[in-house]
C-alpha cells in the first residue's frame, strides 16, 4: 500500500494521547512502582500530545520536562499543559540528541519512542542525562517470533521504524548503552471499556485527509495479522 503520510503523521494529526501499548492505565501502573515525590525530575522523551507528562505533573507535583520532534504533537501537548496550568518544560528536540546536560533526571520515560529512533544513540543519550542512580523506563515493541524478511520489511516500512528488536536484542542495546540492571516485564493488554484510562484521548487537527483513517485501519489490520509476532515489553534500566 502506497501512502503519502507516515504512521506518526497520522498519530499527530489525530492527536492520539497514550499512543503506546497499555495506554495511560499501564503508565500509571508502572509509575506507581517507582519512588516519585516533588523532588523527582522526570523527562518524557517523545511525549506526543503530553498525556503522560500531564499525568505525572498532576499526580506527583514534581518537575517534568518533555521533548518531541514533531511540531503537531508539540502544539497539542502545549495546549494540554496550558489548559491544565501545568509548568512542564516542553521543547522540540530529537531524542537522539537530548538538549540537557548530563546527570539531570531521576527518570527518563520512553513510551513507544526508542523504536522510532536510532536505538543505540537514544539509549546512550537517556543514559547521559540520567543521574547516577537514574532509571530509564521504556515500553517498547518487540519481535517475538522471527518471520520472513518480506513481512518484517512490511512492518518496518508501515510504522517507519529503522529496526525491529527481539527482547534479547533490546537487552544487548541497553547493556551497550551503559545500564547495569535491566528488568523486563511482559504484559498482556486487557482493555476495559469501563476504565477511564482506557478511553480514547484524541485532539484532532482540522481538515484531516481521509488517508489518515486508511492508515489507522491499516494499523489495526497489521496489529491483528501480526499479533503473534509482535509484542511489547516494559524495560526498567538503571545506571
Ligand atoms: C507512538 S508515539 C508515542 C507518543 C507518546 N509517548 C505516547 O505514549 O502517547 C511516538 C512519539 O515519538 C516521537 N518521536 C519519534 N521519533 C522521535 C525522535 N527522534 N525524537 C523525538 N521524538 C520522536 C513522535 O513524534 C511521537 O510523538
Amino acid at each position: 500500500m502506497n501512502l503519502d503520510y507516515t504512521y506518526l503523521d497520522c498519530l499527530a494529526l489525530l492527536g492520539v494521547g497514550g499512543a503506546h501499548p497499555g495506554g495511560l492505565g499501564l503508565t500509571k501502573d508502572i509509575l506507581s512502582k517507582e519512588t516519585i515525590d516533588k523532588t523527582t525530575s522526570v523527562l518524557d522523551i517523545g511525549c506526543g500530545t503530553g498525556q503522560t507528562a500531564a499525568h505525572i505533573a498532576t499526580q506527583y507535583n514534581c518537575q517534568v520536562s518533555a521533548i518531541d520532534n514533531n511540531r503537531t504533537m508539540l502544539e497539542k501537548a502545549k495546549e494540554r499543559f496550558f489548559s491544565l496550568q501545568l509548568p512542564i518544560e516542553l521543547q522540540q528536540a530529537n531524542a537522539e540528541n537530548i538538549p540537557y546536560q548530563e546527570n539531570v533526571f531521576d527518570i527518563v520515560l520512553s513510551e513507544s519512542v526508542l523504536s522510532f529512533t536510532d536505538v543505540s544513540k537514544t539509549i546512550q543519550e537517556a543514559h547521559r542525562v540520567l543521574k547516577p542512580n537514574g532509571i530509564l523506563l521504556a515500553i517498547e515493541m518487540t519481535l517475538d517470533v522471527h518471520h520472513s524478511k518480506k513481512h518484517l520489511e512490511e512492518i518496518k516500512s508501515f510504522y517507519g521504524v529503522p529496526q525491529l528488536l527481539t527482547e534479547f536484542e533490546w537487552i544487548i542495546a541497553f547493556q551497550k548503552g551503559g545500564y547495569n540492571h535491566i528488568n523486563i516485564e511482559k504484559h498482556e493488554i486487557q482493555f476495559n471499556e469501563n476504565n477511564a484510562d482506557d478511553a480514547a484521548d484524541f485532539s484532532l487537527s482540522e481538515d484531516i485527509d481521509y488517508e489518515y483513517f486508511t492508515i489507522l485501519k491499516e494499523h489495526e489490520n497489521l496489529a491483528n495479522v501480526y499479533k503473534d509476532i509482535l509484542g511489547f515489553r516494559i524495560f526498567r534500566c538503571s545506571k
